[in-house]
């Protein structure tokens, strides 16, 4: 079996097994994909301050968020139909979020439901709506993502309007799921792919169809409003994340409007090729909103120390997104279990180096003073 040492050999070896439609759908971004390369970009200009001789032998990864203990400060951000990666991926995620304790977010887009994922991930679920512009509909997701058990609804923010994403309007690529003449030839070029989803049957929106409505991908959801964010709140006496937040004004508003955590993202620059790199937008937000507010991070995270570059940037708590799809992709349950672990020991081994013993006394202090200067955090 192929050994993924880094996310380049996951993403490698996923490209080689997918079709190029649903390797371009989860690797693509919006625009000419500049956005996606700014997060990485910002990721990469920050450099961590090595510490010595501090006795660092023995490290703790674990963290508290939302009143919970989590083994590992990161989690996996949602993915709509996350089984176009591999049949079965949903569950596979599932299953690693339930045996290392890691949150998984659980996509309104799913590709299983949204019911069968929480049994799955032994209370490590957390349910992501996306506003469809109907609040019977938004009304009816929460009502079942009470009655499934669900703790955390995350309201994704950050997509008024699908982001325009070449890569996949080139392929043809579609949701629900169709093949036109160009795609068939693109599944005869990936039989491993093909046959095994042939096998266990066209991947689907799982949490739609039937009495539950049907749903767009490409449907505008420009009607949220602040309002509707009152009414969410109201309805959702659970813990509410918003996601998809890069303005330190709407994070003060949020944080008013009695939310619990927020989500910095800027859907790994799928949807604003401009947006300024979410890493900078992380660093001003927790400026304003000061130092108790919970603050999560995703978009452009690929490793261990980008994990910890976010957590001594301001955030509480880390996501990622491609990175575990490619995992998935390239050696399914194997894969996802090589990747955390990867994940883990990198975090380990960068604490160490900054002399620290405990994930949670990661601070600014741990940033070079270059980089504390450039996100404006002082000397
Ligand atoms: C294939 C794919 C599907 C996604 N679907 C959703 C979704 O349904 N809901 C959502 O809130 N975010 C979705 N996202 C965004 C992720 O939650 C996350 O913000 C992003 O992937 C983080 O960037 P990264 O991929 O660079 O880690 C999706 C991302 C990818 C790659």
């Amino acid at each position: 079996m192929a050994q993924i040492h880094a996310f380049d050999d996951a993403r490698r070896l996923a490209r080689r097994r997918l079709p190029w439609m649903v390797f371009d759908y989860i690797d693509g971004a919006a625009g000419d994909g500049h956005g996606e390369a700014a997060n990485r970009q910002a990721l990469r200009d920050i450099h961590l301050q090595p510490r010595i001789l501090n006795n660092v032998e023995h490290r703790s990864l674990a963290t508290g968020i939302l009143g919970r203990r989590q083994a590992l400060p990161f989690g996996i951000a949602p993915m709509g139909m996350c089984n176009l990666a591999r049949p079965g991926a949903d569950r596979m995620l599932a299953a690693l979020a339930a045996s290392r304790g890691i949150p998984l977010g659980v996509s309104t887009a799913a590709s299983t439901s949204l019911e069968e994922m929480a049994a799955a991930a032994g209370g490590q679920a957390w349910f992501q709506l996306y506003f469809s512009g109907n609040r019977d509909a938004a009304d009816a997701l929460i009502a079942r993502a009470r009655a499934a058990g669900y703790e955390t609804l995350v309201l994704t923010v950050d997509v008024p309007e699908v982001g325009r994403r070449p890569r996949e309007l080139r392929r043809g690529f579609r949701m629900p799921f169709r093949l036109g003449p160009s795609q068939i030839i693109d599944c005869a070029m990936h039989p491993r792919w093909s046959l095994s989803t042939l096998w266990q049957g066209r991947p689907e929106l799982a949490n739609f169809g039937g009495r539950f409505g049907e749903f767009d991908r490409t449907s505008s959801r420009a009607g949220a409003d602040w309002d509707l964010l009152s009414h969410i709140r109201e309805a959702w006496r659970g813990n509410l994340v918003i996601k998809g937040v890069l303005d330190p004004e709407d994070a003060l508003r949020l944080k008013s409007a009695g939310v619990d955590a927020i989500q910095i993202s800027s859907h790994g620059g799928r949807q604003l090729n401009g947006a300024l790199p979410a890493i900078h937008a992380l660093a001003a937000i927790r400026r304003a909103v000061g130092a108790d507010m919970p603050l999560f991070y995703d978009s452009g995270l690929r490793s261990g120390e980008d994990i910890v570059k976010a957590l001594a940037a301001g955030a509480d708590f880390a996501f990622l997104g491609r990175p575990f799809s490619f995992a998935v992709a390239a050696g399914g349950t194997h894969g996802l279990e090589q990747f955390t672990d990867i994940l883990q020991s990198e975090i380990s081994i960068a604490l160490a180096q900054l002399g620290l013993t405990d994930i949670r006394n990661l601070s600014v202090a741990a940033l070079a003073p270059a980089t504390r200067e450039m996100l404006r955090y002082g000397h």
